[in-house]
């Protein structure tokens, strides 16, 4: 089955490799020689990923089965549409269905019609006047969002990235006036976020395990918001903080999206992602995302189980889904994203990185490329963005985190990376957090295990990434 990749980071990277280890023969359509599809792929095609035309040329040439979009550019420039009109079937939805990610605006409004649970107070504002009004509507902190794709960067949470107010109005002036299509308000949430992904046709949403994505650049969560500097998932599925009861009621809000996409008049066939913030309250929507995250892709394609990836995402593209083949191991899995320095603030680009990437793989762990190219035997250049990312697996969390660690020693050069990702500290510090979100004031006291699977491994006391 040949099958077009669509798409240049390491997340397009997972994908080819996973359909690759099932007996697709991958095309991908990426912006730059990344390394990993040109191992992975049958063909390389240099093009631009989010120009229907150059999609469509390359899909119906090569005769592909289906097509696969993993970056958010090319849903909202209409690929999959421009390839649906061919007659090339497609993971990805509609430019129309993909608005839940591609406007901030439109997702609240969604969330709002369809009357789904989970969704912070929120005000849209497009002129200096709307957002006065909007600040003067919110009692306590709130959050500044451009409406329109920033890839992770440019939110701003009170409290955090501004102290009052008033800075807050400033900045969000700022993104009107400097030529933004408007900004999005809302209602600080306060608790742990999570990821949660699932397959999606018009009859059925098949989730995948949860994932938290470290999305602050620097270490203990401090500097800007960015795509995302790395991500752990745990062995059962859930997260430390994350019970199976509130795993269900954010796939519940995800299916009740599903469910006012279709009553929108609207098919899907992709994947959404819902971006949670587990409160005292539950959880609430921060974002949806019609596509894999990244790096939250890295974790579950690595823990895909069966073999069968490409038939399973053949099922997607046609609507009709095989539940078995939705299989992930019960792994715990970390990945941390080497980046180029200044990364968050201002990229350097231009550095280099050396890997020995047969001690890597001994140390356990997987490399998968994003933004870096090829510069010499075992050698590469970062470029602005995210360059290359590492996937370490294990039974625990901390265990997974020290395998990268180890893998980390095995490569040299100037790059910048967050060491603390599922660390033992890392992770009973959210889940201590979230314990005391819930009893406000109150000494912790333990709570019952998340591990609720029949199946899940014997959890181990040592184990700080099974706490609650
Ligand atoms: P977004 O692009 O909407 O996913 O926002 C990027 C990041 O900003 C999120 O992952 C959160 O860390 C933070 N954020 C967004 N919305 C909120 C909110 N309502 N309350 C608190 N933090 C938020
Ligand atoms: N990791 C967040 C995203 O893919 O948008």
């Amino acid at each position: 089955m040949r099958v077009l990749v669509i798409g240049s980071g390491a997340r397009e990277h997972a994908l080819a490799w996973c359909l690759a280890s099932s007996g697709a023969d991958v095309v991908a359509l990426s912006a730059h020689a990344n390394p990993g599809l040109g191992r992975v792929a049958k063909e390389l095609v240099l093009g631009d990923p989010s120009s229907p035309e150059e999609a469509t040329r390359v899909a119906t040439s090569r005769s592909v089965a289906y097509a696969v979009i993993g970056p958010e550019a090319p849903l909202g420039a209409g690929v999959s549409d421009a390839l649906r009109t061919s007659g090339i079937p497609v993971v990805g939805p509609s430019k129309a269905a993909a608005r839940i990610e591609t406007s901030k605006a439109y997702c609240r409004d969604f969330l709002a019609r369809h009357e789904i649970p989970g969704s912070p107070r929120y005000a849209a504002a497009k002129t200096l006047e709307e957002v006065d009004a909007a600040v003067a509507g919110f009692t306590g902190p709130f959050v500044v969002k451009p409406i329109g794709l920033t890839g992770g960067k440019g939110v701003w949470v009170q409290g955090r990235d501004f102290p009052t107010p008033e800075e807050g109005a400033l900045y969000a002036k700022r993104l009107i006036t400097t030529g933004g299509s408007g900004v999005v308000l809302e209602e600080r949430l306060d608790g742990e976020e999570f990821s949660l992904m699932a397959f999606v046709t018009d009859s059925g949403i098949y989730p995948m395990p949860a994932v938290l994505d470290y999305k602050r650049a620097l270490e203990n969560d401090g500097g800007p918001n960015t795509g995302g500097m790395g991500s752990f998932s745990q062995r059962d599925h859930l997260l430390p903080f994350l019970s199976k009861e509130m795993y269900e009621r954010a796939l519940d809000i995800l299916q009740k999206a599903v469910e006012g996409v279709l009553a929108d008049g609207m098919g899907y066939r992709g994947i959404l992602y819902g971006g949670f913030m587990l409160t005292a309250n539950g959880p609430y929507l921060v974002e949806f995302n019609a596509r894999f995250g990244d790096p939250e892709a890295l974790n579950v394609l690595s823990l895909y189980e069966n073999g069968n990836f490409a038939e399973l995402l053949n099922g997607v593209a046609h609507g009709k889904v095989d539940r078995t083949l939705v299989r992930f191991r019960l792994r715990s899995s970390v990945v941390k994203y080497l980046v180029p320095p200044g990364y968050g603030f201002a990229s350097r680009p231009g550095s280099f990185v050396t890997l020995d990437e047969e001690k890597i793989e001994a140390a356990g762990a997987r490399v998968f490329f994003a933004d870096s190219e090829a510069a010499g035997p075992a050698r590469f250049r970062l470029g602005t963005s995210r360059g290359i990312a590492l996937v370490g697996e294990a039974s625990a969390i901390h265990e997974a985190s020290a395998r990268v660690e180890a893998a980390l020693g095995y490569v040299v050069g100037d790059f910048s990376v967050r060491h603390d990702i599922g660390t033992a500290a890392d992770v009973t510090k959210r889940t201590e957090h979230m314990r005391s979100l819930i009893a406000p004031g109150a000494k912790p006291s333990p709570l019952p295990l998340s591990v609720a699977a029949a199946d899940a491994p014997p959890s181990s006391a040592a184990d700080p990434s099974m706490l609650i």
